[in-house]
């Protein structure tokens, strides 16, 4: 049985909730992360390295023996890292999870992923696509659209490259600023969508690139108030399983959506062994797709992985050699909650360095660190959003009442959550 060496990258509350998994396996050897946070600490070695500085990853991977490298976060995909380990002897055979440079772009160009869903008929909703040469094109197509208008950056814009208009002046004046380069580079291109209205909710496949595995589904809460109101966040809790995914819809999904994007990115030889995220919205029952990312969510991990009771790193080594077809997901039918403690003023300015307590008293579940670092033996925030909050219950109010309660116990000076994570789905 071989076992390995991992480096896992990226310093979120995913890759705790990464790291806690596969340090639960008998095939993890040794577990680094790079860079990790105070969280990652207590399942391997953080090493200080970033996880866009390619050529200090490949040293590390040969000083250190790494038989497996797994990607946490989008950005080191879509910039290539897949295609750098490739084009190295020495590096090309190590098992890989994430995506080639290609496949990231079902995240990293919103345009493309939308010309991919229509060459292989996968629902979406309707858009064109503009550049500062097109303005004027894209300004008169403006006027005649129904409100509201969505105006996305077609590249990554760490989660804010998606505007909402209400009116067709808002609309207007967000084109000519996101085409000016509002989100720098990501905005030279702008995708302009019919609006969805409906319930949203994730799903998330692990592919070898023959076939894939389904995870549990989730429910992420976006804004930063509660109500769903206020601006959007990178997620301020999770839920898992989501009620409403019934297996009539798992069924629309599956045939609609996961099979033709498997069966696409094999037809287009787009080399891809790693997570695909569905970012849906259900309009009466009909699922369409309103995103792709070519990784796992944050903070959706923190609900899906407490609840797959596979071995991580058996499941990553059939990924890598394309043995998945040989692997049952088991899932515990139990349901995971996650709240997430952010800094003051998140998603806007916030102050870092805060002294947390209370870690201490977390009892009945599970607290993920995303925005954590240790300094002088104290752990203190480090980034928006700080702590993730899992718990498993029989059913989403027992969940809740633990990460609810976990939530309270811990104290950081300016701490903020939202109180309604899953309400609505009670
Ligand atoms: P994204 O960054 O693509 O996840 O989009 C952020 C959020 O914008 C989504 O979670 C949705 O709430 C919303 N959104 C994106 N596209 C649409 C759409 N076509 N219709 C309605 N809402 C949308
Ligand atoms: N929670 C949404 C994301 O990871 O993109």
């Amino acid at each position: 049985m071989t076992t390995f060496n991992i480096l896992l990258l990226g310093s979120g509350g995913r890759e705790h909730a990464f790291a806690w998994k596969l340090a639960q396996s008998k095939r993890c050897s040794k577990l680094f992360i790079a860079p990790g946070n105070a969280g990652t600490l207590t399942h391997g070695q953080n090493v200080p390295i970033n996880p866009l500085d390619f050529a200090a990853i490949e040293n590390f991977v040969l000083e250190n023996q790494i038989n497996m490298v797994v990607v946490g976060p989008e950005e080191p995909l879509v910039r290539g890292i897949w295609d750098y380990f490739q084009a190295r002897e020495q590096l090309k055979k190590i098992p890989f999870i994430g995506p080639s440079k290609a496949g990231a772009t079902l995240e990293g160009s919103k345009a493309w992923s939308k010309q991919f869903m229509l060459r292989h008929n996968i629902p979406t909703a309707g858009y064109q696509e503009f550049t500062s040469e097109t303005l004027d094109v894209g300004l008169a197509y403006l006027k005649s659209h129904t409100l509201p208008i969505v105006l996305k950056a077609d590249g990554l814009a760490a989660g804010k490259g998606v505007v909402i208009c209400q009116s067709h002046t808002e609309a207007e004046t967000e084109m000519r600023e996101m085409l000016d380069g509002k989100f720098g580079a990501a905005s030279a291109r702008v995708v302009v969508e019919e609006f969805l209205s409906g319930i949203e909710f994730s799903v998330f496949v692990l592919t070898d690139g023959k076939t894939y595995k389904i995870l549990p589904e989730a429910k992420d809460y976006k804004r930063i108030g509660e109500g769903d109101t206020g601006p959007n966040t990178g997620g301020m809790g999770a839920v898992s399983p989501v009620p409403f995914v019934d297996e009539i819809m798992w069924a629309k999904v599956e045939e609609r959506v996961i099979r033709p994007t498997v069966e696409g990115l094999k037809k287009e030889k787009i080399p891809y062994k790693g997570f695909i995220f569905f970012g849906f919205i259900s309009v009466s029952g009909e699922p369409f797709v309103i995103e792709y990312n070519c990784r796992m969510g944050d903070p959706e991990t923190e609900v899906v992985l407490p609840r797959l009771k596979n071995d991580l790193v058996a499941l990553f080594d059939h990924c890598a050699r394309g043995t998945l077809g040989r692997v049952k997901i088991r899932t515990d039918k139990r349901s995971a909650t996650a709240v997430f403690l952010v800094s003051g003023g998140y998603p806007g300015d916030y102050e870092k360095g805060k002294v947390i307590t209370g870690l201490d008293k977390v009892k009945g579940g599970t607290a993920f660190h995303a925005g954590t670092a240790v300094k002088e033996a104290e752990c203190v925030t480090a980034g928006g959003r700080v702590i993730a909050l899992t718990s498993l219950g029989k059913d989403i109010p027992t969940a809740l009442r633990n990460s609810n309660r976990n939530a309270k116990a811990i104290q950081f000076e300016g701490k903020y959550f939202r109180r309604d994570i899953g309400k609505d789905l009670i």
